[in-house]
């Protein structure tokens, strides 16, 4: 049986958390796409983990897997493996061979790039992950496989490091260091996979993870970033370069879509927007400077800044990966039931109630309004309306979707309270507006709530149903 967990919104809503809530019952826990991008916290026995490759099941000696569909830049991986173990954990990672290898000429390029791109920039985390995937998809890439064969790996450097150096000096025209070089990258790489293979990390994911199945051990799909910047589904081209929704659990583990389809697949919400990066976003409240487009701060509403202080520093909305301010909104349903759709989830687990605590009112995007003349063209006419012929989920295009207006539903706020003990005593404890305020998303999306995260640790979850029991 599997356990997909999938974030709803923007990335950083939780995931690690809710996989380490879950990951009891898993035996293997695997990230099927993605790399270094992702920052999970864990907050186990009073210690805050924050990983971005080994997945979060390490922290309760899972052994972890890196799907086909994931990226690897190896010397994070062994640097994040390194501080787990001086921190007394002993990671049991293993590498798909068919994953591709992030080298030093993607994260160049990444850089060079969202330089170049200027408006059109996503404020990628810097990692190389685009190009990474860009040579996969234009079969110039490395896998990880290649680093275990020395002439595999030597034949595809002596082919794309030409191309990758003249990209950067010819087009670009930057200068190139080490990180083009092919022989200081020939050496580098080799001796990672002479560690992969010494410490036997290698794997085919989809026969591994099969023969766990088959063994009827549990499987848990950890998915990274969220479904609104999934590179098919998401807010293109501010999106990252990977499918985190559910289908990509299949195609980035070799498992196949009946076997993930039977298990089940968990929606992780934040109770309200975080998003790092640019593009539009309806419901946000005031602005971030560098991320919000054409944000002025000189003419922002005082009380919507305000309150977006006050939820990003409850939240501690700053980034996991690179410490960006986190911008912040109101909960944005058409972007939930988009999600719900594409990902087909069956439950959901609905974090940070607490940092709304306080607040006298809540409130969420219930629909969009949306320009009459926009209504007719292609791509919305097929979408879901509303009675008052409101738009009930996302447009197909980024620029539609920033011409959206959230019409706003409000909520009577509720009072912050020892969260610990609601936890403990379990659903009924949750103050009643809040339950409110659940229960409508629940309803909006027709799935059931599995779990409210009432603050970050384990023991600050309200457990309603543990997904494979
Ligand atoms: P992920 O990328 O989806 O795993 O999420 P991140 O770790 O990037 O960001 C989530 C942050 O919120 C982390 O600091 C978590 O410890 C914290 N967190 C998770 N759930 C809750 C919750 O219910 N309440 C509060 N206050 N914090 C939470
Ligand atoms: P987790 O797994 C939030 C965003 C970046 C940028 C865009 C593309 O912790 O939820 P990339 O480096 O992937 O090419 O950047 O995607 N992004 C994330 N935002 N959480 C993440 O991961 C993210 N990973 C990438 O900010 O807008
Ligand atoms: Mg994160």
């Amino acid at each position: 049986m599997t356990v997909t967990i999938v974030g709803a919104q923007l990335g950083d809503e939780g995931k690690g958390g809710v996989v380490d809530l879950y990951g009891d019952t898993a035996d293997v826990v695997a990230r099927y796409q993605g790399g270094d991008n992702a920052g999970h916290t864990v907050v186990h026995d009073g210690e805050e983990y924050k990983l971005s490759l080994v997945p979060s099941g390490a922290v309760r000696d899972k052994v972890g897997v890196l799907g086909n569909g994931c990226v690897v830049n190896p010397e994070t991986l062994f640097e994040e493996i390194d501080a787990l173990r001086e921190r007394g954990l002993d990671p049991d990672v293993r590498v798909a061979e068919r994953a591709h290898v992030i080298l030093p000429y993607h994260r160049a390029l990444d850089g060079i790039e969202e330089e170049e791109k200027d408006d059109l920039a996503a404020g990628t985390t810097g990692r190389g992950i685009g190009p990474t995937y860009e040579d996969k998809a234009g079969r110039r890439g490395v896998r990880i496989g290649d680093l275990l064969d020395p002439d595999a790996l030597r034949e595809r450097l002596e082919y794309v490091v030409p191309q990758k150096k003249a990209l950067a000096e010819k087009v670009f025209e930057k200068e190139t260091g080490e990180a083009f070089d092919i022989d200081a990258l020939y050496d580098t790489y080799r001796e990672f996979g002479e560690r992969l293979a010494e410490e036997n990390m290698t794997v085919d994911c989809g026969s591994f993870l099969q023969e766990r199945i088959d063994a009827d051990e549990s499987v848990m799909l950890e998915g990274a970033q969220g479904t609104s910047i999934d590179i098919d589904h998401g807010i293109y081209p501010y999106v990252t370069s990977s499918n985190p929704t559910a289908g990509g659990a299949t195609v980035g583990t070799g498992l196949g879509p009946t076997v993930v389809g039977q298990g089940e697949v968990v929606g992780i919400i934040k109770a309200y927007l975080s998003r790092v990066g640019t593009g539009p976003l309806p419901t946000e409240l005031g602005g971030v400077e560098g991320q919000t487009p054409d944000y002025d701060p000189a003419g922002a509403s005082a009380d919507e800044e305000e309150l977006a202080t006050y939820i990003r520093d409850e939240g501690g909305e700053y980034g996991t990966v690179t410490g960006r301010p986190r911008r912040v909104g109101w909960l944005d349903m058409p972007m939930l039931r988009h999600a719900a759709r594409a990902n087909g989830f069956t439950g959901l687990a609905i974090n940070h109630i607490d940092v709304l605590a306080g607040l006298d009112e809540v409130k969420v995007g219930h629909s969009y309004e949306f320009d009459t003349a926009e209504q007719s063209s292609a791509g919305t006419q097929n979408a879901m309306r509303s009675d008052d012929d409101e738009l009930l989920t996302m447009p197909p295009t980024t620029e539609q979707w920033g011409r959206c207006e959230a019409t706003l539903k409000t909520f009577d706020g509720w009072a912050d309270v020892d969260w610990a003990a609601v936890a403990e005593e379990g659903y009924d404890a949750i103050p009643e507006n809040a339950r409110t305020y659940l229960e409508y998303v629940s309803d909006e999306l027709e799935t059931p709530i599995y779990a409210v995260g009432v603050g970050p640790g384990r023991e600050e979850t309200v457990i309603v149903e543990t997904p494979d029991e």
